[in-house]
């Protein structure tokens, strides 16, 4: 058996032994980037650096990345959806050496040393060509030559990686699988079929092209790069031979302690495994997103709102199979004691993630009886419905209003989506489209609550965005000196038109603290301050007086950016050249983000 310990050893052993210098993982929340709520792959906190920044740790680096997708949400529960993942990673940045990279990855799958697969064990797939890119005919070739007969050309949508929103750097990727050793399916089995027999464990991106907005065709980057990566818990499982990611490792260890505490058996019925899998998996993703450096909370919009889903869901769950929820802060402290030793930041907010989740699942639990009551009542209403328009002839969908999801959610905290899943669970739908009317006619003041996408972000390498970028952080030095030291930057979310900053001060500010905020900024921006950038040590840095908020993420050398005497920030860019470049700025609205956090938009005009 080949647990994800060894696994990370061996991938770190290889690439090290191979010159990569290993770096941390970035946090699960990204900074500056405003077209996605989490970190989905390891490359993403990488963008900068591959549209071609200078990373401080050179241009070969490894690293582990806790990673967070939720297009999958619904499926959490079956075999192998998980929320949370970790992704190996390794790049060449500012390379794109096929030949090496591919040979790196063969002598990592198949040498007794590290993976040990037979290579008749092994399938991989490599991009056919199409008018943006021709056929990868080096990486076909380069797999031959290694010695593996079942290379397949596929088209875009099985060989080509970008990131979630299509903008950004991407490129024709070649996929490693490894054959399960079932007959084939077909004919024409190959690894682009689900039936089974070929299962992902590797994906090396060629960085080749970016795109720059949505919509618009991939151009050449100047500097290609090579990006790949590996899920850890998926390849755990392959390469085990396992059925479920729920079999192995840290989730089977959660739910044997589930086990020991609930009422209902894990094999009990299907309903009961799911709740159990609904738990170990959202219990984990809500520990990293509270334990994060950037530290998110409950709330109804963004990422908040997600963490939110996350834990009703999970309380909910619990309620299916007699657990008490005083023991998610024990799932809590198997995860940290796991996780802690990767993450600083994790293994330094134990008793936050536990407090800010008990006190969520607290706020939940009081109204879920109530809701549940007010669930079945809404059901038993249409059931009477039904039997009554038998008589009419009237025909009654079996579809909860959206008036009611409302209710469920503005009286008892159930999230849409939950009220969507337990409707399901009884062959009711759910209006959704009335359920947004009514949630804007009541809700006009608040932000809407779902996780919708946005455009630009880090992957939107502008010198507008720039400029706003230099705008934050001389806004962060005034609220420093008006508020103190301990003022920190808590979130960040830039696009090419504003900026939007978030920061812990316990007060809204009045409008004088606003001008004299903005007086401070628009000062050293007509003071015409050159932006310099130095890279030194975290530990240099920090002697130095930066202004560091996120520890966890960064390897030994780090880009310290100052604007003369007023600001000095570890950061990795890119900046404005001068402050004068920004002209003007003006906050244009400032409101609460979240309890004791401030949150600005301000504009350059
Ligand atoms: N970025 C690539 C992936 O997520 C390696 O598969």
């Amino acid at each position: 058996m080949i647990t994800d310990i060894d696994l990370k050893k061996k991938w770190f052993d290889f690439f090290e032994s191979h010159g990569f210098k290993k770096i941390e993982g970035y946090s699960i929340i990204p900074e500056n980037d405003p077209t996605i709520l989490f970190t989905t792959a390891g490359m993403h906190p990488l963008v900068p650096y591959l549209l071609g920044e200078k990373h401080p740790a050179g241009n070969k680096i490894c690293d582990l990345q806790r990673c967070l997708r939720t297009n999958d949400i619904d499926s959490v529960g079956d075999e192998s959806h998980l929320t949370s993942f970790e992704m190996l990673g390794n790049w060449f940045l500012g390379s794109c050496d096929k030949e090496t990279m591919i040979k790196y990855s063969y002598e990592f799958l198949t040498s007794p040393k590290y993976l040990g697969i037979p290579k008749e064990r092994l399938a991989v797939t490599v991009f056919a060509g199409d008018d943006t890119a021709p056929r990868d005919e080096i990486a076909y070739n380069t797999w031959k030559k290694c010695g593996i007969e079942n290379v397949f050309y596929l088209n875009k949508e099985h060989n080509w990686w970008a990131l979630g929103g299509g903008v950004g750097p991407c490129g024709p990727d070649t996929e490693m699988f490894f054959d399960t050793g079932k007959p084939k399916c077909s004919e024409n089995c190959s690894p682009a079929c689900d039936c089974g027999k070929y299962l992902e464990i590797w994906n090396d991106v060629f960085m080749q092209y970016k795109v720059e907005k949505e919509g618009e065709k991939a151009k050449l980057l100047e500097r290609p790069n090579i990006d790949t990566g590996m899920g850890l818990e998926r390849t755990v499982v392959v390469l085990n031979g396992l059925k479920s990611v729920y079999d192995a490792g840290i989730f089977k260890q959660v739910i044997d302690f589930i086990g020991t505490k609930a009422k209902v058996g894990y094999h009990e019925s299907e309903q009961a495994k799911r709740s159990y899998r609904i738990i170990t998996d959202h219990l984990r993703s809500s520990m990293f997103v509270l334990g994060d450096a950037r530290g998110v909370l409950p709330s109804n919009v963004g990422q908040g709102y997600i963490l939110r889903r996350f834990i009703r869901r999970a309380v909910n769950c619990a309620r299916n199979i007699g657990l008490d929820t005083k023991y998610f802060a024990d799932i809590i402290d198997i995860y940290v004691d796991k996780h802690g030793e990767d993450y600083r930041d994790i293994k330094a907010n134990r008793q936050k993630i536990k407090e800010e989740l008990l006190k969520e699942v607290e706020k939940f639990s009081k109204a879920l009886e109530e809701g549940h009551k007010e669930f079945d009542k809404v059901i038993n209403g249409i059931e009477r419905h039904k039997e009554f328009a038998k008589k009419t002839g009237e025909v009654v969908p079996n579809v909860i209003s959206g008036k009611a999801c409302f209710r469920l959610y503005d009286t008892f905290g159930f999230p849409f989506e939950l009220t969507r899943e337990l409707a399901r669970e009884r062959g009711y739908d759910v209006d959704e489209e009335g359920y947004k009317k009514a949630f804007e006619e009541h809700q006009e003041k608040s932000r809407t609550a779902s996780a919708g996408t946005f455009k630009g972000g880090l992957a939107d390498n502008s010198y507008e965005s720039a400029k706003l970028h230099t705008a934050t952080h001389l806004l962060m030095a005034g609220l420093r000196k008006m508020f103190g030291p301990q003022t920190m930057q808590k979130g960040s979310n830039i696009t090419p038109e504003r900026l939007r900053l978030d920061f812990n001060v316990d007060h809204k500010l009045t409008p004088d603290e606003i001008s004299s905020l903005e007086k401070f900024v628009n000062d050293a921006i007509e003071k015409a301050i050159p932006v310099t950038c130095q890279e030194m040590t975290v530990a240099q840095a920090k002697k130095s007086g930066a202004v560091g908020v996120f520890d966890s993420k960064y390897g030994e050398e780090v880009k310290v950016y100052s604007i003369g005497d007023v600001s000095k920030e570890i950061c990795g860019g890119p900046h404005a050249k001068n402050t004068k470049d920004l002209h003007h700025l003006k906050i244009v609205k400032e409101e609460s983000s979240s309890s004791g956090v401030r949150r600005i938009k301000a504009v350059l005009d």
